[in-house]
Parts: structure tokens; C-alpha cells; sequence
């Protein structure tokens, strides 16, 4: 059987690159994409290749319709085809209500929600085609449950957990289309570990995931393995990877 191949979306850093490096070790072929960060992005497509598959990264500002489609366009001619597509790149932009004016609201929907969803449409013909095609959305807890000082993601990532519903009822059952919705996995670079570590200490496996930081990280890859890996009848769930906070235990 030809290796299957996987696009993942900001592919070159954080929780990208950790599902990039997975997927690498369970045999697929992977494409990344990148927006800043060449050199970065090189080098993580080098270490894909040092895992023994095909590897490639390009560059592509995923708010514009025209770069993604070039995108899928460059994966599908170098690798002749596309079988998993992970849209993990996202921003997580604070917007203090009294801050929040109209053009900020429109380019976190566009970032979070928009964004994937095109890429997502772009791919299909050849997600389709694939025989064994298969969508995995990045949420967020924020789009369950939406955290103070971030409406605007919030409300983006609920809208991208309504479209891992709606496309995988639209797409069954040629496409299996799941999503992921991490809480607390990986430190953002904005905030202070004190503040990482009392954010941690109110999640019930916080106390695992400060003394092993990769232990969350691990959690998300094995959720999106798992959507490219489970019986198809799965499709169009949300999967929330937060050590069990929404459970509260
Ligand atoms: N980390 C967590 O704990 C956590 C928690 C909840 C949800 N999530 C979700 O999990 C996913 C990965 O998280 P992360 O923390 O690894 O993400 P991240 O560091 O915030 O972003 C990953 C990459 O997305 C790329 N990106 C952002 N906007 C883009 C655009 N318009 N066009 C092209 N690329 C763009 C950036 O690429 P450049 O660097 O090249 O600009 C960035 O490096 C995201 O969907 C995030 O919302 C993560």
C-alpha cells in the first residue's frame, strides 16, 4: 500500500510539529505548512525525513483563499495525493471587551474558524478520492466553556466545533471529519509561569503535566492518531484533551 499522506498547518512549531513529529512515526508522509519561520520549518521537514518518510513544508498565510489552495495544490503535486488534513495553526489573541472593535472580531473568526474551514474545502476532491479520508479541526475548550478576556476566540472556536459537526455530516462517508479541543497542553509564550502554574493546579491532572510537561502534548498527538486510525462510524465528534477539567473530577 502507497504511504498515506497527512498536511498539518503550522506544522513547524508547538503542537504542530509534536503532531507532525507523531504522525511521521506512524508511517505517513507529511506536508507542513508554515506562515513565518522558513528556516524553522526546514529544519522540522529534515527531522521528518530523518523518520524515514517523505516530508515537505510550504509556506501559506492561511487567511488568504488563494494560498490555500496553492497549498493543497503543492502537496497533491509532490506527493500525488492527500489523505488526512490536520488544521492545527490558530492565533490566541486576548480582546478585553471594552478593546474589542469589529476589525479585531472579524480577523480572529477568519484566524480560528474561517481559515481551516477553507482549507478543509480546498482538500476535499482529494480527501474524497482518497477512499480513506479523514479531517481532524483543532478546537479549544474556550469553544465549550469561553474563557474571560477572549470572546472573540472563543466564539471562533465554537464556531469550529459547529463545523466539525456540519461537515462531517455533509461529508459521510466519504470524508471522516473529527476535532480536538485541548485545554491547558502547552505554555503560551504570553503568559507567566506562575500564571501556567496556577492554571494547571485547578486541572485535575495539572499536577502530572507540571512535572511532565510533554505528558498533555503526548494526549493531543494520540487524539489525532486516533482520528485517523478509528472505525469511521466515530465521525463528527469533538475530542476534549484537558487532563479533566470540563469533567471535574
Ligand atoms: N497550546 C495549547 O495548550 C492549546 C490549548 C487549546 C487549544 N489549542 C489549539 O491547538 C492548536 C495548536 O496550538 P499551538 O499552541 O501549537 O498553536 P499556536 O502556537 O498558537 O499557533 C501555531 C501556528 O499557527 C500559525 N498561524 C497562525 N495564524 C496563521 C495564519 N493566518 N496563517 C498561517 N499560519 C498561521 C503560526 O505560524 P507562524 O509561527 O509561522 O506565524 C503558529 O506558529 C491551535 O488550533 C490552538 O488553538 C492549543
Amino acid at each position: 500500500m502507497a504511504p498515506r499522506v497527512a498536511l498539518v498547518t503550522g506544522g513547524h512549531r508547538r503542537l504542530g510539529k509534536a503532531i507532525a513529529l507523531s504522525l511521521a512515526r506512524q508511517g505517513f508522509d507529511v506536508a507542513i505548512s508554515y506562515r513565518s519561520g522558513a528556516d524553522v520549518a526546514q529544519q522540522v521537514a529534515q527531522e521528518l525525513r530523518g523518520l524515514g518518510v517523505r516530508a515537505t513544508a510550504v509556506a501559506a498565510e492561511l487567511t488568504d483563499p488563494v494560498q490555500v489552495q496553492q497549498l493543497v495544490d503543492q502537496v497533491t503535486q509532490q506527493f500525488g495525493r492527500l489523505d488526512a488534513v490536520i488544521a492545527s495553526a490558530a492565533s490566541y489573541r486576548p480582546t478585553p471587551l471594552e478593546q474589542l472593535d469589529a476589525k479585531q472580531f472579524d480577523a480572529i473568526m477568519m484566524e480560528n474558524a474561517r481559515a481551516p474551514v477553507d482549507l478543509l474545502l480546498a482538500a476535499a476532491p482529494w480527501l474524497r478520492q482518497s477512499g480513506d479520508g479523514r479531517a481532524v479541526l483543532m478546537g479549544d475548550l474556550a469553544g465549550f466553556t469561553p474563557f474571560r478576556g477572549y470572546l472573540a476566540h472563543s466564539m471562533a472556536k465554537a464556531a469550529l466545533h459547529a463545523a466539525v459537526a456540519g461537515l462531517a455530516a455533509e461529508w459521510a462517508p466519504q470524508i471522516l471529519v473529527g476535532g480536538v479541543a485541548p485545554g491547558a497542553v502547552l505554555q503560551p509564550a504570553e503568559l507567566a509561569d506562575p500564571d501556567w502554574r496556577r492554571l494547571q493546579g485547578a486541572v485535575p491532572m495539572g499536577q502530572t503535566a507540571l512535572a511532565q510537561p510533554e505528558v498533555p502534548v503526548e494526549a493531543v498527538c494520540a487524539a489525532v492518531l486516533w482520528w485517523l486510525t478509528c472505525p469511521r462510524y466515530a465521525a463528527g465528534q469533538v475530542l476534549r484533551i484537558d487532563g479533566g477539567r470540563s469533567a471535574r473530577w
